[in-house]
């Protein structure tokens, strides 16, 4: 992952102990995948600095392993591949699926709006949408072979086009007979439709109620800053659109605290969106300067100790949000779909989510990993629920 430098530098210190690796066995084979791989500055650091890394490729040119592995063992020539221009989508990779019953589905690559903090359209390249066609039959697939929840994913869900769009795309794949729940992920609320909410309220039996949107900040200066399209109002509509039209939804975001010129009035309207459309869950992130961006160019970079303050103090507002959200669960009965079993003391727990994504820890005589079940809620903490079969 290239979105923050953690991730990176936690890449780059694993690529280092694969040195040992090639030590004991010369005939290995070492390649580098990914986003990272991508970014011009870190292809040319990993040719310089790794040389027993035999390659590196950008995400959108995995169809090219083979070729690659194959050109290495003919002549043990390195090759670095990014900056392809990213190439059209390749059809017919079969994905290696972890699970049974949770399947993730691509359904566009890419990403064309350049928020100023973001390496994602650098990497990523330009949105690209597989044919309707394609997704639809790989969820046909997918559903007879008895997955239970499909999350159909894209940097940009929502901006997906080809011959149709992605409300008439979701609409279809709820169609496809069959007892699942279809998520998405990642929308921007710049392209959340009046559509596309009216369809999660219609087919509510088979779209999750559950939404993952994006705030990023709620300072209006720093949205515009961030090259993010809509102001605090507008993202605050659109959450009361979501709530009227699918009845108990449960939303999550995204926040990046620090961004470049952030002062304290800017975080505490972030606090105040937080408080006002009362998020299940934030994700929230210290910024990280990302080469070749925009805002790493901008003045005013605020320092560590801010960044870290600002995010426990999101933290400490968020935290008592969260748990009030998960109070009205209890003594409900919630339809979860179950993911794993753990046995301690010939106990058994069971773990799994409920349709609005909350983790619930379950006591069962037999429950089958991969099957919903129906379970009442007997706890309920910040970030998850606790409960029983009935
Ligand atoms: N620094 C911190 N967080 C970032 N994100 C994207 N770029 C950065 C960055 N440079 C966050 C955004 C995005 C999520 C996937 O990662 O919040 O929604
Ligand atoms: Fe990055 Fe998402 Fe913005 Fe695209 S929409 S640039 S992926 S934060």
């Amino acid at each position: 992952c290239a979105i923050r430098e953690h991730a990176e530098m936690k890449a780059s210190s694993l690529i280092g102990n694969f040195k040992k690796l090639k030590a004991e066995n010369p005939d290995l084979i070492i390649g580098v995948v990914g986003c990272m791989a991508a970014e011009p500055h870190r292809a040319e650091s990993i040719k310089k600095n790794f040389h027993y890394v035999s390659f590196t490729l950008e995400p959108s040119m995995l169809h090219m392993i083979p070729e690659v592995i194959f050109k290495y063992i003919e002549g043990r020539k390195r090759s670095f591949i990014f900056g392809s221009g990213f190439s059209d989508i390749v059809e017919g990779i079969v994905p290696h699926r972890a699970s049974e019953h949770r399947a993730w589905v691509s359904i566009m690559y890419g990403c064309n709006n350049f928020c100023s903090y973001c390496i994602v359209p650098y990497v990523r390249g330009r949105e690209r949408s597989r044919l309707s066609f394609d997704v639809i039959e790989e969820c046909r697939s997918l559903i007879s072979k008895g997955y239970k929840e499909i999350t159909l994913l894209g940097q940009n869900v929502n901006s997906y086009k080809s011959d149709i769009s992605f409300p008439e795309l979701i609409d279809k794949i709820s169609d496809i007979p069959g007892d699942y729940i279809i998520r998405f992920m990642t929308s921007h609320p710049k392209d959340v439709s009046p559509e596309l909410i009216r369809i999660m309220g219609e087919k509510s039996d088979k779209i999750a109620p559950y939404f993952h949107l994006p705030l990023q900040s709620g300072s209006d200066r720093i949205l515009k800053a961030m090259n993010r399209t809509y102001n605090k109002e507008r993202f605050l509509s659109i959450v009361s659109s979501l709530r009227s039209a699918v009845p108990g939804i449960a939303l999550s975001t995204d926040v990046i605290v620090g961004f470049p010129g952030e002062d304290e009035e800017d975080f505490l309207e972030t606090l105040d969106v937080l408080k006002k459309a009362e998020f299940d869950l934030v994700y929230a992130f210290i910024y990280s300067k990302r080469i070749g961006t925009r805002a790493a160019d901008m003045d005013m970079h605020i320092s560590e100790d801010v960044k870290s303050e600002r995010l426990s103090r999101l933290f400490s507002v968020q935290d008592v949000i969260s748990l009030e959200k998960n109070k009205p669960y209890l003594n409900k009965t919630e339809r979860v779909l179950v993911d794993s079993l753990s046995v301690k003391d010939g106990k058994k727990t069971y773990t799994g989510r409920t349709l609005t994504n909350k983790l619930v820890h379950f006591s069962a005589e037999n429950a089958k990993i991969g099957e919903f079940k129906m379970i009442k809620i007997t706890e309920t903490g910040a970030f998850d629920l606790f409960g029983e079969e009935i």
